[in-house]
């Protein structure tokens, strides 16, 4: 090897230098660069000289849908668009423990049952252990096949003999190396060229092949961001450690939408598919407490009800803490100043904690109102009706803005009992739901006037019946 060939890589973005530095420029980590040999081949079978003529074609030609294969795993159906596209490349990120390879087991294992030859190639488990787990799903006598490997040549001659497989799974990218890249097993270059070698395979072959990738910290599949310009989809799989709830969203999608979620939950026996999702995101409420508010969300074409958890409390810091789990603390930051600027609502003096219960992530701005409600509601010492949900966007201005989708959820509010919904003023011919009443708040102010009222009423009531 030249010395001319020797780069250093950042094992956190990619980026290569020709020398080593104790910080990457390109991403601005501190010691992330470590020494990797050059890629050895150009490309594909390229030998160096004239390249090969090719023929362009119109764009006015055929056009095929992508031929898809059910899984069996109807959550999963819904994420990836429908199913598993022939030859395409799929990967799955998650924290470690979360249940990418249970999930994968499992999906392998329905794809068998279904008649289709499915791999599951392990980097990371030995065969028994993986036999371990099926057997504990109840799988054993699934007609999967199973390897421990990591030497990507190898597996790519393996899998090429015989009949093509349908589906398989890598389990995980960041063990693999492939002869083709003179660096270490784990690193960023390494993951690069087994990935690019995989991916060439499923093009090739048609099978479609599954990559587990690990996330880091930070909530990026470790190293290679690069893989995930790559692959066909990206999928990350989502959950908190002390909620058995699982949420699989796909993060990018070339053959299909990019909004759906699919919800699992950890059972003793692997995962189960969560149909209705809502029920099981209230199931555990704390009926008639102040701080907390129903918000009727939408991911991707179903809706979604989940309860945001508030707490605002005086604080004994000089700087006010503010802590957010499963929403942008972006947006807590806006609705707080909102609150602040237009409605008179002082919270400079206080802490303030909000949660989404359940572990979701909510990532529309809908999910606004529904905030400011629980925020307000709790530094009121307010309930708010507990058989009331609430979504719309708060505009910088304080006006309540209309989102899409309100019809679904009002539906979907109604379905599971609901009797109110405080929503913005928008289109009137949304809201006819029998036995839900539709509230319309035009501004936030209005909505903390509504609210400050109730909580003076219920004090009123409580003294009333203490001295009265
Ligand atoms: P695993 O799929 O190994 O996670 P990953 O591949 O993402 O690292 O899942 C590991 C966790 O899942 C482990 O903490 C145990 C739990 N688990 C169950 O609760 N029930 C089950 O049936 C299985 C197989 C795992
Ligand atoms: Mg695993």
């Amino acid at each position: 090897m030249s010395k001319r060939n020797l780069s250093f890589v950042c094992q956190n973005c990619g980026a290569a230098f020709s020398r080593w530095q104790g910080k990457c420029e390109a991403c601005g980590e501190w010691n992330t660069l470590s020494e990797e040999g050059g890629d050895r081949s150009g490309g594909p079978g390229r030998k160096p000289g004239r390249g090969r003529l090719f023929a362009l074609e119109a764009l006015a030609g055929e056009a095929h849908d992508a031929p898809r294969l059910s899984c069996g795993i109807a959550e999963l159906d819904r994420v990836t668009g429908g199913g598993f596209v022939r030859g395409s490349v799929l990967l799955v990120g998650g924290d470690p423990g979360i249940g990418k390879s249970t999930l994968l087991i499992q999906a392998t294992a329905a794809m068998a049952r279904a008649g289709h030859r499915t791999v599951y190639i392990s980097g990371e488990e030995a065969v028994a252990q993986v036999r371990l787990r099926a057997e504990r799903l109840g799988l054993r006598d699934c007609n999967v096949e199973l390897a421990a490997e990591t030497a990507v040549e190898d597996i790519i001659a393996t899998l090429s003999e015989g009949t093509t497989p349908r589906l398989v799974v890598i389990d995980s990218i960041q063990t693999m190396w492939t002869d083709m890249v003179e660096s270490a097993p784990g690193t960023v270059t390494q993951v690069r060229g087994s990935a690019q070698a995989l991916i060439r395979f499923a093009k090739k072959s048609g099978a479609a092949v599954i990559l587990v990738g690990h996330v880091t910290k930070d909530g990026q599949i470790a190293g290679p961001r690069v893989v995930e310009h790559m692959v066909d989809a990206v999928l990350a799989f989502e959950g908190e450690g002390s909620h058995q709830f699982r949420i699989l969203r796909a993060v990018k999608n070339r053959f299909g939408p990019t909004d759906e979620i699919g919800v699992f939950e950890m059972t003793g026996a692997g995962l189960r598919e969560v149909p209705n999702p809502s029920e099981l995101f209230l199931s555990e409420r704390d009926l008639g407490q102040p701080g907390t508010a129903v918000f009727a969300g939408i991911e991707g074409t179903r809706p979604l009800l989940v309860e945001i958890q508030a707490l605002v409390a005086p604080t004994s810091l000089g700087t006010p803490r503010r802590a957010v789990v499963g929403w942008d603390p972006n947006r807590l930051s806006m609705v707080l100043a909102v609150l602040e600027a237009h409605c008179g609502v002082r919270l400079g003096g206080h802490d303030v904690y909000l949660n989404v219960a359940g572990g979701m992530r909510i990532q529309e701005p809908a999910g606004d109102l529904a905030a400011a409600a629980a925020l307000v509601s709790s530094l009121a010492n307010a309930p708010l009706p507990s058989d009331a949900v609430y979504f719309g966007e708060v505009s910088l201005s304080g006006a309540v803005r209309p989102v899409a989708q309100a019809a679904s959820r009002l539906k979907e509010a109604a379905k599971l009992g609901f009797k109110g919904a405080v929503v913005p003023e928008a289109a009137r011919s949304e809201r006819s739901e029998p036995g839900l009443t539709v509230n319309e708040v035009g501004s936030l102010a209005r909505l903390v006037a509504d609210i400050a009222a109730a909580g003076k009423a219920r004090m009123a009531a409580k003294t009333g019946g203490q001295y009265g």
